[in-house]
């Protein structure tokens, strides 16, 4: 690891002397604090439909049993902690004078590392709104067996996060494409990079002319066109990286 990152002229150049900065996250950040991927061998999508637990069709058809998938996916997540992935991101956010960090992530657990602005592309699952008025509510209740109902305008509570066919939150999603656009440096961390429009800010990045570094522990469909993959888990590959910026800095 550290041979890569004194050898390549062009990764060290990056690391050290650009400023504008942006880091994707997507499922496998957390993958090293026990929360589940989507998408791998033994992922959520290969044991649960998602068509029947994460759409607002599936939410009128069976609002109960999506509650209560989310309801038990929300007690797994408050069990979980930060791993060294989190952390050294958080770090970075101190490290560089203009940082982005945009996840794909509903956890939380960038904030809980640290991390003082996190653009959420696809919501927080530790929120409810209404699904009919979509009020937003912080903070749950993880003993609610049933949706409860907006104190508004009566209707059900649903998580707070963007489910298949619905919109993402658009002033999130400016702020990520215009960050992209303008850094000089796009991580691209634990992501399968096949959920657009999250999928399309690294081929942004490229097109922008910015140094594209992905790590992930497997090639995924942008490897052969990012500028360099870290194959590896982010919670050993990124605090080395941190290391070696402020050691060579
Ligand atoms: P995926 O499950 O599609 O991909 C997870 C990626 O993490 C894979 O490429 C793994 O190889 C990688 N990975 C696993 N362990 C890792 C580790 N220790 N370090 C680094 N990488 C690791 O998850 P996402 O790309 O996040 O959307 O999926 C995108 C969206 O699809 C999710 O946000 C979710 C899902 O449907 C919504 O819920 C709206």
């Amino acid at each position: 690891m550290l041979d890569e990152l004194n050898q390549k002229e062009g990764l060290r150049r990056a690391l050290l002397n650009f400023r504008r900065v942006v880091v994707l996250t997507g499922a496998g950040i957390s993958a090293e604090s026990g929360v589940p991927t989507f998408r791998e061998k033994g992922g959520l999508w290969g044991k649960y439909n998602p068509e029947e637990l994460a759409t607002a069709r599936a939410f009128q058809k069976n609002p109960q049993l999506v509650w209560e998938w989310y309801q038990w996916r929300r007690g797994l997540i408050s069990e979980m902690k930060p791993n060294p992935g989190h952390y050294a991101i958080a770090e970075m956010e101190r490290l560089f004078d203009d940082f982005s960090l945009i996840t794909q992530n509903v956890d939380g657990l960038h904030r809980a590392a640290g991390s003082k602005i996190v653009l959420e592309m696809h919501g927080n699952i530790m929120r409810n709104k209404c699904f009919d008025c979509g009020k937003v509510f912080d903070g749950i209740n993880l003993k609610d067996k049933e949706p409860p109902r907006c104190d508004g305008c009566g209707g059900l509570y649903r998580p707070d996060v963007v489910w298949f066919g619905e919109m993402l939150p658009s002033d999130v999603l400016y702020a990520a494409f215009q960050s992209t656009q303008s850094c000089e440096l796009f991580f691209s961390i634990g992501t399968s990079a096949l959920v657009h429009p999250a999928a399309s800010l690294p081929i942004e990045a490229m097109h922008s002319g910015a140094y594209v570094i992905e790590i992930n522990p497997q090639p995924t469909v942008i490897s052969h066109s990012v500028d360099h993959t870290f194959l590896g888990p982010s919670g050993e590959i990124l605090p080395q990286i941190v290391d070696f910026i402020k050691a060579n800095r």
